[in-house]
This record gives structure tokens, C-alpha cells and sequence, in this order.
């Protein structure tokens, strides 16, 4: 890689591992984008992690969300994060992995807080259709924090969505002119080309 791209992939690496504590960041909510049936289906997302070595990056779901059937079916995801403040859009592709009741998912339910395991131990699946509007945590949590016995069974319902990503679409804008390159992984190997923006 040439100076130029160096630079560019070394501020995804710093940009996007820094958006995943900063809730405040742009880059911390995500589009997440799958095919089911030959449709297109997207959603807001929470990047929980990222690894530009693993060529990884992960958000948290419900196993009993559609997305997750649709994703054992079809792997295959495109993200899409993008930050005002930079003028940058980054551009994933690549497979993903549902992590479920494995070494990792129990490690990081660990350090999931009281508040959130609640959106874990609703009576409903996720997007299924209800009688009567309903915020799908149970009613005994609804104005206040579980204490942490009380939120285990979350567990069951708790997966880490691992995308491994296989390319990169960088896009910058300028007035004095945008830049656009895209880096493609292959096994260890990375390669990269500028993209006409
Ligand atoms: C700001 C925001 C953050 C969200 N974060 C997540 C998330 O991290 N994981 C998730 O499964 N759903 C998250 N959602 C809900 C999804 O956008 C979506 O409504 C839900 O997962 C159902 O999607 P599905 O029917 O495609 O499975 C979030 C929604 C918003 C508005």
C-alpha cells in the first residue's frame, strides 16, 4: 500500500474502534443490511466492536429476531456507517456469524448492565406482530433495573452478530474534490484501488 492508502486505512482502524465506546459518535449506530428472499431488508444498528486485524466488527441482537433466521439462510451483509462531522461514508461487505451461548457471548453478557439485559427477557420476538402497543420488556422492569439474578435467562436470547468483513468502501468529500478507494481482504492479503467518486 502506498502512503496515501496507508493513511486512509489507518484512520478506519482509530475512527471506527473509537466509535464503538462513544455513544456519540456517528460512526456508533449503523445501517445493517441482509437479503431475504431476494429482498433488501435494513435496520439501525449498535457497533459493539470492531478489529481491523480480525477484520471484524459485531452489534448485539435478539436470536429471535427475523434478521437472525434471514442471516443463518443468507450471510451475506452490507453496512453502512457515515459521519457528518468528517464528511466520511464507509462502505462494509462481507459474511456474517451468529455467536450464540458461546465462550464470547457469555463473557460479554457479563459486562452487559441490568438496564439493557431487560430488551433481552421480553415476553415477544422481536418484530412480531402484538394485540396492543407493548415495549417488550417485562412489565416488573418497565421503571426500574432488574437486579442482575433477575436478568440471566437474557442469555438465551442474546446473540453477538460477527460481521467479517471482505471489503472496505472509503469515501471522502471535499469541496476541492471528493477521494474514493476501496480495500479488498483476501486471507492476509489486502489490496486496494482508487474508486471514481
Ligand atoms: C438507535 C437504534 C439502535 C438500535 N440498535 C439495535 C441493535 O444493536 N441490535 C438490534 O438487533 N436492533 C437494534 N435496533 C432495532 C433495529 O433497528 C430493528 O428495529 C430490530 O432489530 C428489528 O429488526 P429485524 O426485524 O430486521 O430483525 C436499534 C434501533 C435504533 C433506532
Amino acid at each position: 500500500m502506498n502512503k496515501k492508502f496507508t493513511e486512509i486505512y489507518n484512520s478506519i482502524d482509530i475512527d471506527m474502534t473509537s466509535a464503538v465506546s462513544d455513544y456519540k459518535d456517528p460512526f456508533h449506530l449503523f445501517s445493517f443490511a441482509n437479503s431475504s428472499d431476494n429482498n433488501p431488508e435494513i435496520r439501525t444498528v449498535v457497533l459493539r466492536n470492531f478489529s481491523i486485524d480480525k477484520r471484524i466488527f459485531e452489534f448485539h441482537s435478539d436470536i429471535r429476531s427475523p434478521k437472525i433466521e434471514q442471516l443463518n439462510i443468507n450471510p451475506n451483509f452490507s453496512a453502512l456507517f457515515y459521519s457528518p462531522d468528517k464528511k466520511i461514508q464507509l462502505r462494509f461487505s462481507g459474511i456474517v456469524k451468529i455467536l450464540h451461548k458461546d465462550t464470547s457471548t457469555k463473557k460479554r453478557w457479563q459486562g452487559i448492565s441490568s438496564s439493557s439485559r431487560r430488551c433481552y427477557l421480553g415476553p415477544y420476538s422481536p418484530s412480531s406482530t402484538i394485540e396492543i402497543d407493548h415495549p417488550n420488556i417485562p412489565e416488573d422492569f418497565r421503571f426500574g433495573d432488574p437486579k442482575k439474578e433477575e436478568t440471566e435467562n437474557g442469555i438465551e436470547n442474546f446473540v453477538i452478530v460477527q460481521c467479517k468483513f471482505t471489503s472496505i468502501d472509503y469515501l471522502s468529500l471535499k469541496y476541492s474534490g471528493h477521494s474514493r478507494c476501496r480495500f479488498d481482504f483476501i486471507g492476509k492479503n489486502v489490496s486496494v484501488c482508487w474508486l471514481a467518486p
